[in-house]
């Protein structure tokens, strides 16, 4: 016997009937990101290995533990992409991007990749959609890219998350905590690879596994009492944004977000019903992001909303997403070898007049096309045979009441009589 395959370890994939879920998420995810002006940027599936390691940094698990990393033909180091951020202002620095209209607002949806403990809503493949909004350091426009991963949770239909906010401050503020949280961090015990994570970033120590951690952690300074005069106000001023905008929020002065660009405003959308990975969407500002990879001096902010987890949250909520049209329109049955002929042309011509039409192709029968057309969902059937290519009329079923009208054998007769059923 052949040996068959399985995907890779911890992947997620999307099959019917959990496809149209899947598509009909990412759609709805996207209308409020649209309506705000962002547009698509697509962008390689994986980059410099180097992007990564300086882009997201070498204090995180995803630089340190979780990279698919590969050489090319050549001897490059490549990296698939675990995140989208890094990608972006990438490519804004190469194609000069800031030279046009500011800021640059874009999103993009796809596949990321992190080599982590399969488990739950964890996955080795998981999909984002996100948002860049890159030259302009406003607390408005911090306010603009929550209320739209808020707004596009919404549109969801979910209802069961909160949002957290924080804010990591300016460089000032930064340095300054940083200094009272290393002596802080000096007298608790630690071994060499926690030790080297905190000289990368202390920060990292917050979100610590480990019990004696946890404890040891419980009483250090936290950043919210180190921000500048300006960076308070501008806290302040993206919070009192978000209230004019009526979204509630919970602040975290402990949350640590898992990659080491972020600077400022910082906020994660967590979910009620997923257990450990309750994470759906996260996201924050990244003031020296561009500069530390060779660009200007451009601040951005972004989030990343988890498309599995967000698929998952409808579950646990019992949400349906309701589709937009499910199912066919018309299933053609042809009978015999002329009326197949027949049915294939009529089938492309009723499909470019708009409407969701399928046959039954096989040649199977009319027991089992009429099977078929049930768990299509079809609303109507239409049955061809040689009597009804001789007599160029056919017989219409309408599916749910059973009736059934004699229709003249003509595409735009038949399309106008199921458009004006439907
Ligand atoms: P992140 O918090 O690492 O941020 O990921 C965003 C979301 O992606 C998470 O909240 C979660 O829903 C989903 N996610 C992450 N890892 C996995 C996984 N292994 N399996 C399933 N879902 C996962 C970022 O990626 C940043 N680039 C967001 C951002 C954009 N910040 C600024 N701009």
């Amino acid at each position: 016997m052949v040996e068959k395959f399985s995907a890779p370890k911890g992947v997620s994939e999307y099959f019917p009937p959990r496809g149209r879920d899947f598509e009909t998420a990412i759609e709805k995810l996207l209308e409020p990101v649209r309506s705000a002006g962002y547009q698509l940027i697509e962008l390689p599936i994986f980059e410099d290995t180097e992007l990564f390691t300086r882009g997201v940094g070498g204090s995180t698990d995803v630089v340190t533990k979780e990279m698919y990393t590969f050489q090319d033909r050549a001897g490059r180091s490549l990296t698939l992409r675990p995140e989208g951020t890094a990608g972006v202002a990438r490519s804004v620095i190469e194609h000069g991007l800031e030279r046009g209209q500011l800021p640059i607002k874009v999103f993009y949806k796809g596949p990321f990749f992190r080599a982590e403990r399969p488990q739950a809503g964890r996955y080795r493949q998981f999909f984002q959609v996100g948002i860049e909004a890159i030259g302009a350091d406003d607390p408005a426009l911090d306010a603009e890219v929550i209320y739209i991963a808020h707004r596009a949770l919404q549109n969801l239909g979910l209802k069961n998350f909160t949002l957290k906010i924080s804010s990591l401050g300016d460089g000032e503020s930064r340095s300054k905590h940083r200094i009272e949280l290393m002596k802080f961090i000096s007298h608790i015990d630690l071994d060499q690879e926690s030790l080297d994570r905190v000289a990368k970033n202390p920060l990292r120590l917050f979100d610590d596994k480990r019990k004696e951690i946890i404890a040891a952690m419980e009483s250090a300074p936290l950043i919210r009492d180190f921000l500048s005069p300006d960076s308070q106000e501008n806290y302040e001023s993206v919070k009192s944004h978000l209230r004019n905008l009526g979204i509630a929020y919970e602040e975290d002065p402990r949350m640590v977000r898992g990659l080491d660009y972020y600077t400022g405003t910082t906020f994660e959308f967590l979910h009620h019903g997923l257990g450990a990975q309750s994470a759906i969407g996260g996201g924050g500002r990244y003031d020296g992001l561009l500069q530390a990879l060779g660009g200007s001096q451009l601040s951005g902010i972004g989030f990343g909303l988890g498309i599995d987890r967000a698929l998952l949250a409808l579950d646990a909520e019992g949400i349906t997403l309701e589709q937009e049209r499910s199912g066919l329109d018309l299933y053609l049955i042809p009978l015999s070898p002329a009326s197949k002929i027949t049915s294939v042309a009529l089938l492309a011509k009723l499909r470019e007049s708009g409407l969701r039409v399928d046959m039954s192709y096989g040649d199977r029968g009319l027991k089992g096309a009429m099977k078929s057309a049930d768990k299509q969902g079809a609303k109507f059937t239409l049955v061809l045979g040689d009597d009804e290519l001789s007599s160029e009329s056919v017989h219409v079923k309408n599916m749910a009441s059973g009736e059934v009208v004699s229709v003249k054998l003509s595409a735009s007769e038949i399309s106008s009589f199921i458009k004006k059923m439907i």
